[in-house]
């Protein structure tokens, strides 16, 4: 790799097999969700960690300004737009395996989480961690990520739900943003679970709900510690009502809603993220059909987690080809936690939606691409591999794009390119 970047900040990267540029306009619902524009022998041009033309290697490499660039050579690889994972619960202080255990040998996940592990589990390693230590785990994670060709990631905190401990992660997260290269999107989850110290109380419920509403939502929202709220709305954690009610506190500070949707049970509360405007509901395995068809009419994406299903031993998966259908803006994520996916690699998502899912290999790129760009509004700078758009670039050693989610558990990426710059390359 020659490095003339002192004389050239634009870079050549050329001799892809394929670049999927998933251009065109977003989101992709319906159909368009398989229209992922592939370009053969193809090259890109970045100039200042944007890119400045793609296409054809015989027309991109002709360019007066391409023959200057430090130049990449991919050599009959496969590019795509880096991965936007949406839907992530990066801070957390440790793996729960003895839980995984538990399920292997039957319990279910709400049978732990009412014995007093699972979330709760979670925060009280976490309360017990210095936010040194959590940083440090942290950043092992997002370098992963990096590995695995993921350029952004949304960051859920939920598993302090007190002042402090919940106004550190949101903290962790703006300091890792600055830090690192992958771009961190911050989201506020204090109504992940009532903390055990409201159980059992007099309106114990209620008094958590007030100090999300009149404390922690004013102060996430005063200091520009998050961009979006999101409840887990279920049994065993939040009502409809009570997380409209949070959600409605956080709208009304600026944070967008986002909610975590008839994941175990049908509780309404697709529609009512619809109702209040949700950038995206999330895991959506018990939609009902009226759900479905909002969804299809709506601007709220659908992001689906099969990663969940898969960890958890579930044989229900959320209806991804009747939500195609329906006209949804159909997303996935890893949901990255200890409880219910611990995995950061996209890569396994794509496997899974199109094995459990039955969504095609072109489906899941656009999904794990373009629409979860859009979840996050970030579409016009992330996403897809287009001119004026940012250079985040993934890599993968494949000669077809649909031998990324053909193999499963193998890490195939080779080159993560985050704004211009290689920020992982394969040794
Ligand atoms: O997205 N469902 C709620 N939150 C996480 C799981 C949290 C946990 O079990 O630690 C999820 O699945
Ligand atoms: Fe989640």
């Amino acid at each position: 790799m020659a490095s003339d970047r002192a004389v050239s900040d634009s870079l050549l990267i050329s001799g892809a097999a394929e670049i999927v540029t998933v251009r065109g306009r977003g989101p992709r619902r319906g159909d368009a969700l398989s229209e992922i524009g592939v370009i053969r022998d193809g090259a890109i041009l970045v100039r200042d960690g944007v890119i400045a033309a793609v296409g054809p290697s015989r027309k991109i490499e002709k360019l007066k300004e391409s023959k200057k660039a430090e130049k990449v050579d991919v050599g009959g690889r496969v590019v795509l737009p880096g991965f936007v994972d949406a839907h992530t619960h990066l801070i957390h202080a440790a793996s729960r395996a003895e839980e995984y255990e538990l399920k292997i040998r039957g319990a279910s996940y709400e049978e732990i989480a009412r014995e007093g592990g699972g979330i709760l589990n979670s925060v009280k390693k976490l309360r017990a961690a210095t936010a040194e230590e959590l940083k440090k785990r942290a950043r092992g994670f997002l370098e992963k990520f990096a590995e695995y060709g993921t350029t952004t990631i949304e960051a859920k905190s939920g598993y302090g739900l007190d002042v402090t401990s919940e106004l550190r992660i949101l903290s962790l997260h703006k300091e890792l943003d600055a830090e690192q290269p992958l771009e961190i999107v911050s989201t506020f989850l204090g109504a992940h679970v009532v903390p055990a110290e409201f159980r059992g109380k007099t309106c114990g419920t209620q008094r958590y709900l007030e100090l999300l509403t009149e404390e922690l939502i004013p102060e996430v929202a005063e200091n520009g510690l998050a961009e979006f709220c999101d409840v887990f709305c279920e049994r065993g954690a939040f009502t409809r009502g009570e997380s409209r009610r949070v959600l409605e506190a956080g709208k009304a500070r600026g944070l967008a809603p986002r909610v975590h949707a008839e994941q175990l049970s049908n509780t309404g509360a697709t529609r009512m993220g619809i109702e209040l405007g949700a950038a995206s509901c999330d895991h959506l395995e018990y939609l009902k059909a009226a759900d479905i068809r909002a969804l299809g009419k709506s601007k709220t994406v659908a992001t689906l987690l099969p990663g969940c299903d898969f960890h958890l031993g579930l044989e229900r998966y959320a209806a991804a080809r009747e939500l195609i259908e329906a006209g949804a803006i159909v997303a996935l994520a890893t949901d990255f936690n200890p409880g219910t996916s611990p995995t950061l690699s996209m890569a396994m998502i794509l496997s899974l939606a199109c094995s459990r899912l039955r969504m095609t290999p072109a489906e899941v790129i656009a999904a794990a691409t373009i629409n979860a760009a859009y979840s996050l509004g970030r579409m016009d700078r992330i996403g897809s591999i287009e001119r004026g758009k940012q250079a985040d670039l993934a890599v993968f050693e494949v000669a077809d794009y649909r031998e990324i989610p053909y193999y499963f558990g193998v890490n195939t990426c080779w080159m993560t390119i985050k704004r211009g710059e290689i920020v992982y390359l394969r040794d």
